[in-house]
């Protein structure tokens, strides 16, 4: 029998609901349905934090683990078979670690953000891989404040990050891991199903041709949340295993359904230029539920994946019933939003070759904040040279300078066969004028992009000529530096 009735556990109840419509967002259910208000909702885009809540997941290890995603951009049918907490469910006898440390810091003044702050804070205390000051930052990125001041909150932060207390929170997780999460429901106009199989799928398509597909929703849920548009027909991905998998080796693979948190985590030491752009990509809980195939998918011109990818000859693996096809990435992009998917077809992983560690390869994002920022220009640049310094491979990915994101063959033309030289690069800078044409808009006018174009390939010599394939400064934050920090740098 179909699962047609949505079923998940909520604060350690399992609830089940038969008549909501399955694009109902988890924040609508929480606080119209089951009256739980402390779940907020500030902007109902992913962008303010203040409607977090946290889902037990699989990492990629196979443990259950918090994640604190955003409630307003996940539909019900997505926490089909899994546990939600929210922070009514915090105060027991006594407050959460993360309560106690927020109302000590003196983290809360209107209050309003605080109950998602508190759900960040709660992943927080139960990561194990929280090693460095910086990670705190990209902990709290996601979680605006208007009153308080972000110092005390992340005080609160460096208070209970990574203490893993043995508290019930932590002895309910490993009988918390999700279960199955198939799903399907369907009117005479509208379906939302959560195929676990290929075959459910192909059969499904052969039924809906016109269904769309969707994983995390960060992108999709913002038709329901902010244009008042309901897609009618979506089928779910998030059930199919192999999309979720990342395999290691001569060639790298990505599975499409990989989140960019889990995707951040892989590539930290396996292929940094990768990780760069990643860590600036989103708050974490949009990097909890956004996808690998979903920023591609989108094929936005400014997709902060893409130009990366790029640059380290990623292939795209697309599946249909008729079997499996690999295009390459530069030629997947088609125009416009547009890519080489065919109807009925689907993107299961993207692979690309190891990098050698003596290949230099960066990637660059310009935008007019650092964090959460929709880029202006973004870059993936990939260069090898032989032992005379004598370019044999150059990939220049850009975002933000065409229709698509795009390569640079002009550009890459111009640096191969020649020495690694700063003479070279200029030569390569000029060619870019004829590989792009980029417009004019609010994030940067078309001059700007050009400038900044060369100007990053200037910045890629420089800054790999010490390290072939730099890391990110563990920067802070300014505002939010500790005393210590501040004193210790
Ligand atoms: S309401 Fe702002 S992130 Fe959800
Ligand atoms: S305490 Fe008022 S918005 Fe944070």
């Amino acid at each position: 029998m179909k699962p047609d009735t949505l079923r998940f556990n909520l604060n350690g109840t399992w609830i089940e609901e038969t008549n909501l419509p399955p694009t109902t967002t988890l924040l609508r259910y929480l606080r119209d349905v089951r009256g739980l208000v402390g779940t907020k909702e500030g902007c109902a885009e992913g962008d303010c934090g203040a409607c977090s809540v946290a889902i037990v997941e699989r990492g990629q290890d196979g443990r259950p683990e918090y994640r604190a995603v955003n409630s307003c951009l996940v539909l019900l049918p997505m926490v089909q078979g899994k546990h939600v907490v929210t922070v009514e469910a915090l105060k027991g006898d006594d407050y959460h670690p993360a309560q106690h440390a927020m109302a000590k810091a003196l983290g809360s003044q209107c209050g309003y953000c605080t109950p998602g702050i508190v759900m960040t804070l709660f992943e927080a205390t139960y990561r194990d891989d929280l090693k460095e000051p910086w990670q705190l930052d990209d902990q709290l990125a996601g979680n605006l404040c208007r009153c308080t001041g972000y110092r005390p909150i992340r005080d609160a932060a460096k208070a209970v990050a990574g203490t893993c207390p043995g508290d019930r929170f932590a002895a309910a997780l490993p009988g918390s891991a999700p279960g199955s999460i198939a799903f399907h429901h369907e009117t005479s106009a509208t379906l939302f199903a959560t195929p676990t199989t290929f075959d459910e799928l192909w059969a499904l398509l052969d039924e809906h041709p016109d269904a769309r597909f969707v994983v995390g929703g960060t992108d999709l849920s913002l038709e329901i949340t902010k244009k008042f548009q309901v897609p009618p027909k979506l089928v779910s991905l998030e059930g199919l295993r192999e999309l979720r998998t990342l395999r290691e080796g001569p060639t790298l693979s990505l599975g499409s359904a990989v989140t960019l948190s889990e995707l951040e985590a892989f590539t930290r030491a396996r292929l940094p230029s990768v990780h760069r752009m990643v860590r600036y990509f989103a708050a974490r809980q949009v990097k909890h539920r956004g996808t690998v195939g979903g920023n591609l998918c989108t094929a936005s011109p400014i997709g902060d994946l893409a130009p990366v990818l790029l640059s380290l000859g990623a292939t795209g693996v697309l599946r249909s019933r008729a079997g499996d096809r690999r295009v390459p990435l530069d030629q997947f992009f088609t125009g416009y939003r547009k890519t080489a998917l065919q109807p009925k077809e689907l993107l299961v992983a993207v692979e690309l070759p190891a990098p050698s560690p003596t290949a230099r390869a960066a990637a660059y994002k310009v935008s007019k904040r650092r964090e959460l920022d929709i880029s202006a220009v973004s870059a993936g640049f990939f260069v090898e040279t032989d032992a005379r310094n004598v370019v044999t491979t150059a990939r220049l990915g850009y975002g933000g300078m065409a229709a698509t994101p795009k390569r640079a063959p002009h550009a890459e033309q111009a640096l191969t066969g020649q020495p690694w030289t700063e003479a070279t690069l200029e030569v390569a800078v000029k060619a870019l004028a004829t590989d792009f044409t980029p417009m004019s808009d609010h994030r940067g006018s078309a001059a700007y992009r050009s400038l900044v174009a060369g100007n990053l390939l200037r910045g890629f010599f420089l800054e790999t000529r010490a390290t072939p394939q730099p890391t990110l400064a563990p920067r802070h934050v300014a505002t939010v530096m500790t005393d210590e920090e501040v004193r210790h740098g």
